[in-house]
């Protein structure tokens, strides 16, 4: 039997008995700021930021651990007590039982439903929760139908405590902190507002409000408050069994001021008559203003005081989000095509909570890193490139001269701050991706002068590529670097991109590979820093140096102009002597002269550089570290098996091969040999062999981060304490699997691509083993449950590898290209599988026709009609759409069929 059934073809999704799952949440957030976790038992916690948490925050053990959930109690008859959210001491103890509740999970984007039948109580129980998409508020819209065949009288109370302050006062200050709350009782509900707050930042007066107003469906007013949590529970209360509640306690009526303990947002509702089936309707808004913003509140209470109100937001809520993912596959398997939808709305989702604010993302203070940034950027390219320009000019600035970059991000775009504590992290990774999605944004848009556009480099005290600090840098220099005369200096995007990829160039170890530093993509590799070396983004740089080489011929054959002006300190960088090449030591003296003439301030002049010759110059330096690569780092094994070594530790000891304790192969490695072309054909097909002999569990989403290393490998990084099977310890990590599949579709290798694709959709669907909602999990662990669902850049990665690779939609310098990489077994009954994705501001409904069922390899296209327009098919293998064509089209979706034969 499955367990999550798709319901609609936007992904919306029910459960059975939700419940009975551990550590299912499901994410609600507004454009406005408010984030929130909701679990099936409305437990989870409600956010804006770090500060101001309006619900206790909560860790993955909270989930089942905590009871202080939001809770809505129903008393009938004054005998039979019944939480609307499952939360009592009589339902959980009949939980697992012949007397458990039914439930039924219902949730689509940013909306969820439970629903609840109590057959010993004749209740019938349904709470929908959701967050308007500009409002900072939950709304909770409640109906208890009366299911006896007796006229019944029913008194609710809605219980929401709330917490009302900093995350850090869960462990700093607990108690001292619920004495700043000051408590307003008015008509509609209960006012929260600490008095300050303090931490190691100052003291500082409070400046907000967290409330939970209510009102039922005739639009009155709670009747009595229980506004502490003392107040609702009682002496020796809880939770699940709150006193107010069991014993009918008296509460406070509106207005009331108290404060100085553990605030809740409780209230009861006028008692009302139910006829059989009839039902009794609530609304409960929880949520947080600024003080100075506090007549937000009234307008919030006006615009959902009503069912009819509530409802209207509901659906606008949806469509909201439907159409900002609006990418739509259509293939023979309709729940994979489900959990698409999901995977394009991932990349929204972490837009909005960073990598921080979900249960298992307990960890980070909001926001983003670097990495993580530029790569969140591609999805936005597919789905939204209007705004992205901006964003990635805007990122630039946080690039140093060094070519090293700033890690604390701020909010908004570009926001970088300085690190103010010398304490540096360099990840080497780091100048890889913005030349990626640079790369795809030209590409999608044709923009080629984005590589013109002048943009400030950052600077703070870390200098020599995180090695050593400016002593003369100080706040008043300010975050932009100047000129010998002081002067903020500005270079291209071109110029910020060479300093990036040609200063990394340099930076290497004694094997002549980049330096690990402090870590690579993989952030648990963060104990190799003197002797490690990272074979595995080497591989991606030399296949970036090659990538910026073809987008320079792109702008030299597009331009007027057939020379770049650059800061004249690159020069020493440009040098093209393979001998020096060759020569570890002479390279970091050239990469130390650099970055000692950038110490502080540089001179700020610039010299001509032809576009052609510094193309050949990139190339040069490319093909010379791949051919380095393939001599040094392949391990051949027996079998036709054979891998490329991913690592150096700390000691210097290749981290690959065959060990006495076992085979060691790391995933990491392949992915960018495979992706940069450093792997040639003969290489990959042993790659994929070694990969599926020592990687493969399709059981637990396939392709493994690595092997077991039966070692606490403390020359290479924490990843290696995790127990086997956990996050960057072999898990099925996939942001990593996802960029092998990328990888491989890129070399024509479809199967393989698919393969690893599938797997990782068909563990996700496998509710048995992945306990998650739809949806692809940062990783699956060894017994195949799905881990830190929602926020991972793997969801970006999917959805640009189904888009432009399987379903081959891409731009190519503003043109679309259509280049299908389908399998046979991805065109459903009619042999038809199609995609709606935005283009250039246009939106198309792609369909592939292929009526004799062939795989890739096999087929050819036959012809392809954009309406009744015939398109250029280019070498039997891809369909063109000029862009010139594109932008003469109306507004409106363009069908475009495609005869494959
Ligand atoms: C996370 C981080 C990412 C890092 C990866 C491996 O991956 O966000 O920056 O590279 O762990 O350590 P994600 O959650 O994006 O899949």
């Amino acid at each position: 039997m499955k367990h999550i059934k798709f319901t609609d073809e936007h992904g919306s999704f029910t459960l059975r008995q939700p419940e009975n799952t551990s550590y299912l949440y499901f994410p609600l957030a507004s454009e406005a700021g408010l984030k929130s976790s909701v679990t099936p038992n409305l437990g989870g916690d409600a956010k804006m930021d770090q500060e101001t948490f309006l619900l206790e925050p909560v860790s993955s053990e909270n989930l089942h651990n905590n009871r202080s959930s939001r809770n809505f109690w129903c008393v009938a008859d004054k005998t039979d007590i019944f939480s609307a959210t499952g939360v009592s001491d009589g339902q959980e103890g009949a939980k697992f039982t012949p007397r458990q509740e039914e439930s039924l999970l219902t949730a689509g984007f940013m909306w969820q439903k439970t629903e609840r039948v109590s057959k010993s109580m004749q209740l019938a129980s349904a709470v929908t929760i959701f967050i308007p998409k500009d409002s900072n508020v939950e709304i909770m819209h409640i109906s208890i139908q009366n299911q006896s065949d007796r006229t019944r009288t029913l008194t609710s109370y809605a219980a929401i405590p709330i917490y009302g302050r900093s995350a850090d006062n869960i462990r700093d200050h607990r108690n001292v902190t619920s004495m700043l709350h000051r408590i307003f009782v008015k008509e509609q509900g209960i006012f929260v507002c600490p008095a300050m707050s303090f931490d190691e930042k100052g003291h500082r007066p409070g400046s907000r409000i967290y409330y939970a107003m209510g009102v039922n469906g005739s639009g009155q007013a709670p009747e009595r408050f229980y506004p502490t949590v003392e107040d609702f529970i009682g002496e020796g209360g809880s939770f699940t069994h709150p006193r107010a509640v069991h014993e009918e306690y008296p509460g406070y009526p509106a207005p009331w001021e108290g404060g100085g303990t553990e605030a809740m947002g409780a209230f009861r509702f006028e008692t009302v008559t139910l006829a059989p089936g009839e039902q009794a309707e609530y609304i409960l808004l929880l949520g947080t203003e600024a003080e100075d913003n506090k007549e937000n509140i009234s307008r919030i209470f006006q615009a959902y005081n009503t069912p009819a109100k509530v409802t209207k937001a509901l659906e606008e809520t949806k469509a909201y989000w439907q159409k900002k993912a609006d990418v739509g596959f259509h293939t023979k398997d309709k729940d994979f095509d489900c959990l698409m939808k999901w995977v394009s709305f991932q990349p929204f989702l972490r837009r909005l909570f960073g990598c921080s604010f979900l249960p298992h993302h307990d960890y980070g203070r909001g926001g983003r890193g670097w990495r993580d940034l530029w790569q969140d950027c591609l999805s936005l390219l597919l789905l939204e490139p209007e705004s992205v320009r901006q964003m990635i000019v805007k990122n630039y600035g946080g690039v140093r001269i060094d070519g090293t970059n700033a890690t604390i991000i701020g909010s908004g775009d570009g926001n970088f701050l300085a690190d103010r504590n010398g304490i540096t992290r360099v990840w080497m990774d780091h100048a890889l991706w913005p030349l990626m999605t640079t790369k795809l944004y030209i590409q999608q848009t044709g923009d080629i002068q984005i590589l013109n556009q002048q943009v400030p480099y950052f600077k703070d005290a870390q200098v020599l590529r995180g090695t050593a600090l400016d002593e003369l840098w100080n706040t008043e220099y300010g975050n932009q670097q100047l000129t010998a005369e002081n002067q903020v200096y500005v270079g291209s995007v071109l110029e910020h991109l060479l300093i990036q990829q040609l200063a990394a160039f340099y930076e290497v170890g004694s094997h002549n590979i980049y330096r690990l530093r402090d870590a690579d993509w993989n952030d648990a590799l963060d104990m190799a820093s003197e002797k490690g070396e990272s074979v595995a983004f080497t591989c991606a740089y030399a296949g970036n140096l090659l990538e910026l080489a073809s987008l320079i011929h792109l702008l030299d054959h597009s331009s007027m102009e057939h020379t770049a002006e650059l800061l004249e300190e690159i020069e020493v960088l440009l040098c093209s002597d393979p001998e020096i090449y060759g020569d570890v030591s002479k390279k970091q003296e050239i990469l130390a002269d650099y970055a000692s003439q950038c110490r502080h301030n540089i001179s700020g002049k610039r010299a001509s550089f032809s576009l052609s010759v510094l193309a050949v110059n990139l190339t040069q330096k490319a093909t010379w570290l791949m051919d380095h690569l393939r001599s040094q780092e392949w391990l051949e094994g027996p079998e036709e098996e054979g891998w490329f070594n991913s690592y150096y530790d700390n000691q210097g000891q290749q981290a690959e091969g065959f060990f006495p304790s076992g085979v060691r192969m790391m995933l990491t490695g392949q992915v960018f040999a495979i992706m940069s072309g450093v792997a040639e054909e003969a290489h990959i097909r042993k790659i994929v062999k070694s990969a599926d002999r020592y990687l493969y569990r399709k059981e637990i989403g396939g392709y493994r981060l690595n092997t077991d290393f039966h070692e606490l490998k403390l020359d290479m990084g924490r990843m290696f304490g995790f127990a086997y099977g956990e996050k960057e310890n072999g898990s099925v990590f996939s942001h990593m699997a996802v960029m092998y599949a990328n990888a491989l579709y890129r070399r024509g290798f479809v199967k393989e691509g698919w393969k690893a694709l599938k797997a990782l959709a068909d563990a996700a669907l496998n509710f048995e083993t992945s306990r998650i909602f739809p949806g692809v999990p940062e990783y699956f662990r060894a017994d195949g449950r799905g881990m830190y669902h929602y926020l991972t850049g793997a969801a970006s990665w999917y959805m640009m590898t189904m888009i432009t690779e399987a379903f081959g939609v891409r731009g190519e310098a503003g043109d679309l290209i259509l280049y299908p990489k389908l399998l046979a077994e991805q065109f459903d009954a009619n042999g038809k599988a199609s995609i709606t994705v935005p283009f250039a501001g246009k939106r198309f409904f792609i369909t592939y026709e292929n009526k004799n069922g062939k795989d890739f390899g096999a087929y050819t296209i036959g012809s392809a009609f954009c309406g009744q327009e015939e398109l250029s098919v280019c070498e039997d293998s891809f369909a063109l759409l000029p862009r010139s064509m594109i932008a003469a089209l109306p507004e409106e979706t363009h069908c475009i069929t495609v005869e494959i034969i």
